[in-house]
């Protein structure tokens, strides 16, 4: 070994108050780690639990598995940008292209889901699942909160009387989500609905409130619009806001119109939403940047 190292080393350790002996004597007994403890595989293929016997229930627990992963990804991104207020514009840029790199991943690999699984055996796994649903994904409204504000996220009933100052509890009031909620026959909340909100709701207020004026949205608008990164950064969000928004959502409702309705039949959805209307994105208009859209894009949102 060479005396550089030993010396850095050494210096490491005085540094915390730590006799550096005692580190380099564990060195002798400590173990070699391997792939299988430090991806750890064993606990990461334990975590399949189908509720039923049909072989392509897996598939569905997998894929869900496998997005959650994905949206971590995504978070892991987003929150060295919104954590870091001196960020550098070439830096933000290449962690939207990241984003965009995993979110394409995410609607690429969509068809695991539409053609990936036997139509008859989904339509009655699916039927042990109730009340659970897609729509109780934490990490898709994280997403959205560091995006964007709040006053963005509302349903189209309100989006013009609210603003950056509006009262968060009210604006959390008429999330655009709450729409998926109410059960469209008794008018009442969803069991699906209540259980989420029970769940995440304070620590989704702690974030939309923490986060107000420091989001991925507001980063940008703070930047010089005629810098040449800011025009790269510009094009690479309008990238996201399209896929994550858009595209994502179009994959998600062609896939849910074969499952649950390619005869006709109109089936209740798991979460009991009024699904066609609501999961469209021209009926959502959920749009994060919406400064980077012409007036037209915007009106042509999702169509
Ligand atoms: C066969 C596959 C799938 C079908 C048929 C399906 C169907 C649905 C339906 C009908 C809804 C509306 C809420 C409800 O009433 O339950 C929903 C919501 C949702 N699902 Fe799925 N889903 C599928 C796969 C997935 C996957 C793989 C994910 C990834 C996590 C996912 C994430 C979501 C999310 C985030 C929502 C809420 C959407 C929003 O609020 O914009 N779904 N899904």
């Amino acid at each position: 070994m060479s005396n550089d190292i030993v010396k850095a080393i050494e210096e490491k350790y005085k540094n915390m108050g730590q006799d550096p002996n005692t580190y380099l004597k564990g060195l002798l007994h400590s173990k070699l780690i391997n792939y299988w403890d430090y991806v750890e595989v064993d606990t990461l293929l334990s975590l399949q639990k189908p509720r039923t016997d049909f072989t392509d229930e897996p598939i569905f627990i997998m894929y869900h598995q496998v997005t959650e992963l994905l949206l971590k990804l995504i978070t892991h991104e987003i929150k060295q940008i919104v954590d870091n207020e001196n960020i550098d514009t070439a830096i933000f840029a290449n962690k939207i292209d990241r984003i965009n790199r995993y979110s394409g991943i995410l609607t690429e690999s969509f068809a695991v889901m539409r053609e990936g699984m036997d139509y008859d055996q989904y339509n009655q796994f699916r039927l042990t699942l109730a009340p659970a649903s897609g729509f109780q994904s934490a990490q898709f409204r994280f997403i959205e909160l560091y995006c964007t504000d709040a006053h963005l996220l509302v349903n189209s009933r309100v989006k013009a009387q609210v603003n950056a100052d509006s009262d968060m509890n009210y604006l959390f009031d008429n999330l655009y989500w709450k729409d998926a909620g109410l059960d469209h026959k008794t008018g009442k909340k969803t069991l699906t609905l209540s259980q989420f909100e029970d769940r995440y709701i304070d620590s989704l207020k702690a974030t939309a409130t923490k986060y107000k004026g420091k989001n991925i949205y507001n980063r940008f608008l703070k930047l010089n619009a005629s810098d040449e990164k800011v025009k790269a950064l510009k094009t690479a969000l309008r990238n996201f806001d399209h896929t994550y928004n858009v595209v994502w959502p179009l994959s998600h409702l062609k896939t849910a119109e074969y499952y649950l309705n390619s005869k006709g039949e109109n089936k209740a959805a798991t979460g009991g939403s009024e699904w066609q209307k609501y999961l469209h994105p021209s009926y959502q208009r959920r749009i994060f940047f919406p400064e980077l859209w012409t007036k037209e894009e915007i009106e042509n949102w999702g169509k």
